[in-house]
This record gives C-alpha cells, structure tokens and sequence, in this order.
C-alpha cells in the first residue's frame, strides 16, 4: 500500500458575495472549490488539469495555507493543516511550498536573487543559521542550474525560465516535502517548459518530493504525472493513474479536454473526434443542479438535473479491474476513444526541447 503524505477531504472554499456599504449584506457566494477529495502519496506526483476559473489556485492556496477553508479538511501526514494555528502551524507550512504560476510577477523586482531565494530562512532561521544562507543559497542556485555566482543579480536580468529556476529554488529553501505547483510552466515559451518539467522531474527524485502539479493542458501534465485528477466548477470530476484517464476516460468533460490536445501526427490528427462542448463554463456563484456539468454535456438526460453524481468508480464498471475502473462522476460513464492511435500523445521533451533558454 502506497503511504499518503496527503489527505484532502470535502474541501469547500465560498467566498461571499456582499452588497450595501455600511451594511454588507451576503446576497451569494462564489463557490470557487465545492466539495474535493484526493489522496496525494508520497513519493508521487498528482496532476490536477481543468479549463481557468474552475479552482485549481484555489486548492492550491488552501493547501499551503495562504487560504483557510470553508469546509473540510487537509490532513499532511495525518494531522489537519487547516486547523493548525501557532507553532504547529509553522512547521506544517515549512513542509509545504508551492511554486507560483508567473516568474515574472511572482518574484520581487527590488531584492536580490540571493534574498528572495533565502527569505524564507527570515521566517524559519531554525533551518539555516545566519552565517550559513548565503552558502545555501548558492547551493540552491546550483541544484537548479544556476550559476552561483549570480546571486546578487535581480530578476529582470534572468529570462523567464531561469525565473522560474529561482521560483523552484525558494520552494526548495526549507526543504519541504511536498511542493505545490500552480501551473509553473504556463507562462513559459514551449521551448523551455521542458526543461523546467525535466528539472522538477529531477528534483523529485534528489530531495524525495511528492507534487501537486497544477496545469489547464492535459498534454503538460502527463509526462510528469502518475496520476490526474480532472476538475471542473469547483470539483474533481474524473481521477485516476496516467493511462486511465489519458486512455480510458469515463467521463464527457475528460473527454472534451482530450480530444483537444495537440497531436503531432497529421494523420492521427485527421481521424480523432474533436469534442466541442456547447455554451460557456456556468458562474461559480450559480452553479446548475444536479451534475454541474450538465448545460455543457451532449449525453444529459433528466437525471443528470436531478442527481449529483458521485465521484467513485461508476456502477457498469465496478466488477471488471480493468483501466476504466477509476473514479468518475458521471451517471452515465461509458468509454470512449477520443485520440484513435495506441497511445495518447504526450508533449515528451523532445518535442519540446528545441530551443536554449
Ligand atoms: N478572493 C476571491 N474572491 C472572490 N472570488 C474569487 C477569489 N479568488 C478566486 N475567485 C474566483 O474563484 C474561481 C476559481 O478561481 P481560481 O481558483 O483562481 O481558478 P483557476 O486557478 O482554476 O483558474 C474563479 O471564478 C475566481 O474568479
Ligand atoms: S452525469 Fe449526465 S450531465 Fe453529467 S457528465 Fe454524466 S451524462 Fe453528462
Ligand atoms: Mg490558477
């Protein structure tokens, strides 16, 4: 049995909506994250994929505790984070960091690269006595293959890449053991996204990381994923290891976002069904009865007003074992083939890797 590092249950973030002045009067809520459940183990790494808007940042945000949750709970190695305060609070966090989604905003433009690597030391000097950050720093510039003896530029003198590298390297600083990471490549040119995947790919293995891997492409987040989690309107839809939700998915949402993906091969890309779902994504602040999903699926029926469906592994497939045996919450799961070839592309660093930072 794998052992989960953590453990996220009924997650709900509102953020309410008020109206009136002096008098603020709730009149709704947005319902950014509505109810999500996964397991992150350690060691792994869990891709969470859907369009913007639907949560992700969200999530993310509890899961370091830059938000604190409606509802729910977010258990690191057992214990629940969202209700931590004090000193148990502070150590909980050390233990999780996240790296944000735009290098170029994300990075103070007057510090320099060593004190934006090492300001987390200021908050935990337990971690590196005073007279040992600038060696660590420059250790941490080197393990993201920087050169050391740039530590006293300031980020606009770095492209957007090696801005992330510094990203990478200040999630480093404390030696979390989990790293989550809001959509770290979207803001970078195709040709170096690889190479930050390559590099948080090898990250993972030198400092025994798990991730939470945030993406709105499904072709992004395969080559690092075990597993996927696929959200829409504020829950997770469909879940499940790599080749089930990327060769076998259940779910119509899934399917749209596959059937959308690049595929390099003409030839595949001539024959594949593309899925173009009607009408825009619902408000969050009104999301539609039943199965959210519903104003936007070709296959809904009465039922689908009526009834949430659950995210478990759907009836029809439940005594076979095989690949579309995972989670899926849609009333009428049924697989579908939506890129016809053996496997679906993945965006492998080849592809990608034609140009230097
Ligand atoms: N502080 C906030 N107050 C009100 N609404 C918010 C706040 N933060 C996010 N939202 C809303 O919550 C929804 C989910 O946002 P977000 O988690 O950023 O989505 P994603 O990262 O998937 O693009 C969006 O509709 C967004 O406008
Ligand atoms: S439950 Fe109904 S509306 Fe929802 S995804 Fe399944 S078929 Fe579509
Ligand atoms: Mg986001």
């Amino acid at each position: 049995m794998a052992e989960s590092i953590l453990e996220v249950t009924g997650l709900v973030k509102h953020y309410p909506l008020t109206q009136g002045i002096l008098f603020k009067k709730q009149v709704g809520a947005v319902k950014a994250v509505d109810g999500v459940d996964f397991t992150l183990n350690k060691g792994e790494t869990l891709g969470i994929v859907g369009e913007s808007g639907c949560g992700k940042s969200t999530v993310a945000k509890m899961l370091v505790n830059l938000e604190r949750p409606t509802e729910g709970s977010i258990k690191f190695k057992g214990e629940d984070i969202s209700r931590m305060s004090g000193r148990a609070l502070k150590a909980a966090r050390r233990n999780i960091q996240m790296v944000f989604q735009d290098p170029y905003t994300s990075l103070n433009p007057r510090m320099t690269v060593g004190d934006i690597i090492g300001e987390p030391y200021e908050i935990h000097p337990e971690v590196a006595p005073k007279g040992d950050r600038r060696k660590r720093v420059q250790d941490l510039l080197d393990v993201v293959g920087l050169n050391p003896e740039y530590i006293n530029r300031y980020p606009h003198q770095f492209s957007g890449g090696q801005r992330q590298r510094i990203g990478i390297a200040r999630g480093l600083a404390l030696r979390p053991e989990v790293i989550v990471a809001d959509e770290p490549v979207s803001a970078l040119d195709v040709s170096v996204q690889a190479q930050v995947i390559n590099l948080l790919d090898r990250l993972q293995d030198e400092f025994d990381l798990s991730y939470i891997f945030i993406a709105h492409d499904l072709s992004i987040v395969r080559h690092i994923s075990d597993r996927v989690g696929v959200m829409y309107l504020g829950r997770i839809v469909e879940i499940g290891k790599d080749e089930e939700i990327y060769d076998h998915p259940t779910h119509p949402y899934t399917q749209a976002l596959l059937s959308a993906v690049p595929v390099p091969d003409p030839d595949a890309r001539d024959h594949r069904e593309r899925i173009i779902l009607a009408g825009d994504v619902p408000s969050p602040t009104n999301i539609p009865s039943g199965c959210r999903f519903r104003t936007r699926c070709w296959k809904a029926q009465e039922r689908c007003s009526l009834e949430v469906p659950l995210l478990a592994v759907p009836a029809e497939f439940r005594l076979a074992s095989g690949p579309a045996a995972h989670d899926s919450a849609c009333h009428f799961a049924e697989e579908k083939t939506v890129v016809p070839q053996e496997e679906t592309p993945e965006a492998t660093p080849d592809d990608l890797d034609q140009g230097a930072e």
